[in-house]
């Protein structure tokens, strides 16, 4: 679901026409709907609402503070993973006791600041990671809370890249589940750090129910057996990764499936639940608009070079995953193609879309079949809300693109493109 349409032969995001924000803005540029944004968190609470859960948005999908200002406003909880993303949620005005803190290397400035914030828990990933949270709260005079992150080993499903496989045993996440009740006993007297929670993340994006089911069954009988044993439960964080449309209608299951499968495994129980959703928020709540430079032949192949490239979505090279690109206006004869009926192109042509950067590894989509564009043509990039300009970078100095965000008929730019000179102006000492 999201508010992209083709309409009049031209896509729109809500009702601002994707052209006419290209031509006033530049490309390449992310374009956000907010409506879309809305429409999944809610869809993510409305499912779970039995379980009466705090919904953690996960801030390194995509970080603005704009977007993070109304997911607050709707009373969205944070998930952070640095010391940049707690600031970040901080100043968008979260709710501190909303705001989870994961990550395997948090540094001893970083855990302070989360301390002195009040966020809800620390996810902890490690024995040391835990002594040195007790330690660093015991030094500025403070207590802090934590959860235990526990890798369930459980399988995520084959389309689950093994860059973001995440819940098997060997990742660099969180204590194995067969050490979790040892742990939870060496570290149940600290001083000044209270556990009293666990953890999961499996991964992203999952394409399956069974995952979160498996995880989720191990992860209760734990928390039973530490229950017996007189530890005190009072939250399960359940994670993120609830798989988007990336390549077709229907990929993913809604997020309803999954609520659907897990609240009677939950509901009931004593402890409150946590969900760190980002891409499922994100991730089809945004384009990248890119202009068509040139067209080349390379041997037998096609390329259509383009003003967008890895740095500005990494995503297709680091992943090997799949965006729909297609044009913003496409040709009369491809006028009626849908994306939710697989962009049926009936005359067009085989192109690899590729960027500027100096790597061959630097393309957004390869072997796709698209209408014929030319020199100018603008084209839209799917579902690039999630780690599209969040994974950015400036490699070869470019200079990163702006993000817009749409409301109904009208736009505003929520981060500025950068210039030329930002690209320099830390250098300057
Ligand atoms: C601990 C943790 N929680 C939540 C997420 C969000 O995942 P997704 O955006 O796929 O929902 C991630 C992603 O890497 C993560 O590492």
């Amino acid at each position: 679901m999201d508010f992209f349409k083709y309409k009049n032969g031209e896509l729109f995001c809500e009702d601002v026409p994707a052209e006419k924000i290209a031509r006033e803005v530049g490309t390449a540029c992310y374009v956000y709907s907010k409506a879309t944004f809305l429409y999944h968190y809610r869809q993510i609470r409305d499912a779970f609402a039995p379980l009466n859960p705090t919904i953690c948005y996960s801030v390194k999908s995509c970080g603005n503070l704009n977007i993070l200002k109304f997911l607050a406003n709707e009373g969205c909880g944070f998930d952070v993973t640095s010391g940049g993303e707690l600031f970040r949620a901080l100043q968008a005005g979260g709710d501190a006791k909303k705001m989870i803190y994961a990550g395997v290397g948090k540094t001893d400035q970083e855990i302070a600041d989360g301390i002195n914030a009040g966020i809800a828990a620390f996810n902890l990933e490690s024995e040391e990671e835990i002594e040195n949270v007790d330690r660093v709260a015991g030094s500025i005079g403070k207590k802090a809370i934590g959860a235990i992150r526990i890798n369930p080993d459980v399988d995520p499903g084959a389309k689950t890249h093994a860059k973001t496989t995440t819940g098997k045993k060997e990742t660099k996440f969180g204590v194995d589940i067969e050490r979790a009740e040892r742990v939870f006993e060496q570290y149940r007297n600290l001083k000044n750090l209270r556990i009293g929670g666990v953890h999961i993340h499996i991964g992203s994006p999952i394409y399956e129910v069974e995952p979160y089911v498996d995880a989720v069954k191990k992860m209760t009988a734990l928390i039973d057996r530490l229950t017996e044993r007189g530890h005190k439960i009072e939250w399960f964080d359940c994670g993120g990764g609830f798989g988007v449309n990336y390549e077709k209608p229907e990929q993913a299951h809604p997020v309803t499936d999954h609520a659907r499968a897990l609240i009677p495994l939950l509901q009931g129980k004593p402890y409150r639940i946590a969900f760190e959703p980002g891409r499922y928020i994100a991730g089809n709540a945004g384009v990248l608009l890119t202009r068509v430079l040139y067209r080349k032949q390379g041997g037998e192949k096609k390329f259509v070079i383009v003003d967008a490239g890895m740095n500005d979505l990494i995503r297709p090279t680091l992943y090997e995953s799949y965006h729909h690109i297609w044009p913003v206006k496409p040709d009369e004869k491809n006028l009626n193609a849908d994306r939710r009926r697989d962009f049926q192109v009936v005359a067009g042509e085989t192109v690899d879309i590729v960027g500027p950067i100096c790597e061959s590894g630097d393309y957004l989509g390869r072997n796709r079949s698209l209408p014929n564009v030319k020199r100018g043509d603008l084209l839209a990039v799917f579902t690039a809300g999630a780690y599209g300009f969040a994974m950015a970078s400036n490699y070869n100095n470019r200079p990163r693109l702006p993000e817009v965000l749409v409301d109904g008929s009208a736009y505003k730019i929520i981060r500025k493109r950068e210039t030329l000179e930002d690209l320099v102006a830390l250098e300057r000492i």
